[in-house]
């Protein structure tokens, strides 16, 4: 099975591409994660009441899929080496990359696990939702003295913090690096992340193209 899903995957990453998998657990996550970033800020706006409490769902309900999703990654991206593409060659600015590539691994798991605690930390939490569907369980915290429960949201807190300082920092670098690969250097690493959409089926590297037929054969 899995040796399928490599040869399967080996199409796209021989021709320096990501398979589809991997673009879309890209570009899904990135996005929610875009969104988490803004929406928390605006939360943090928001006056203490009725809006802050539900504006605090939304953003546990989209936040705590990103846990999910990122074990579904992580499996896929051991199972699926990357591709190889102009980017890797670059020495430090390669290995800086990747290191970013880490510290949002980091971030896809202590954001979500950060936030659960802190939710469950706080004295009457409200009821989680795992994409506003699923129920999803609070952390047993309430058999703790209320104080350390305090010293639990504070910890919890602060990492939730630094991590958000960490995306801050790393995805602005992230994108512009992607943007001058692209644009500047001319390299392939952009190409390879985004979808696989020929202009001409039959100019698809996937399907082998007809044999044309000589002018006047009946070909039309
Ligand atoms: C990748 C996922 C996540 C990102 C990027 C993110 C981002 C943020 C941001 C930007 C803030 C505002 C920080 C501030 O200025 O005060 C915030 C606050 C908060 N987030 Fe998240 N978050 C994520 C996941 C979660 C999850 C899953 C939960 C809950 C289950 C959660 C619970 C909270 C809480 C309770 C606060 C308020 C903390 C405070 O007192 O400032 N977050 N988050
Ligand atoms: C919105 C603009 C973004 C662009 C243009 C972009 C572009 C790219 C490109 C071109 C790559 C391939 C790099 C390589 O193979 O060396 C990549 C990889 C990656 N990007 Fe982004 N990205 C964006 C946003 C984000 C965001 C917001 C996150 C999450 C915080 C993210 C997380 C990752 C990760 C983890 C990888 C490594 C591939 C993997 O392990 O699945 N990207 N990105």
């Amino acid at each position: 099975m899995i040796d399928k899903l490599r040869a399967w995957a080996r199409r796209h990453t021989e021709q320096n591409r990501y398979s589809p998998v991997g673009v879309v657990f890209h570009w899904v996550m990135a996005f929610m994660v875009l969104f988490q970033l803004g929406w928390g800020w605006y939360t943090s706006w928001i006056p203490p009441g009725g809006d802050k409490l539900y504006a605090y769902e939304v953003h546990s309900a989209v936040g705590l899929p990103i846990m999910l999703l990122a074990v579904g990654r992580l499996v896929w991206r051991i199972i699926i080496p990357g591709p190889e593409n102009d980017a890797d060659t670059q020495g430090i600015q390669t290995q800086i990359a990747y290191a970013f590539h880490y510290v949002f691994y980091v971030c896809f798991f202590g954001l979500p696990l950060s936030g659960w605690v802190m939710w469950s930390s706080v004295a009457e939490p409200g009821p989680l939702y795992l994409a506003g569907l699923v129920p999803w369980p609070q952390i047993p915290f309430d058999q703790l003295q209320l104080t350390t429960r305090w010293i639990v949201m504070d910890v919890a807190e602060d990492v939730h913090h630094l991590l958000v300082l960490a995306l801050l920092i790393t995805v602005p670098l992230h994108v512009a690096a992607a943007l001058k690969h692209h644009f500047w250097d001319r390299h392939d690493v952009l190409r390879g992340m985004l979808p696989d959409i020929p202009d001409d089926p039959e100019a698809s590297p996937h399907r082998p193209r007809e044999p044309r037929l000589p002018a006047g054969s009946g070909g039309g």
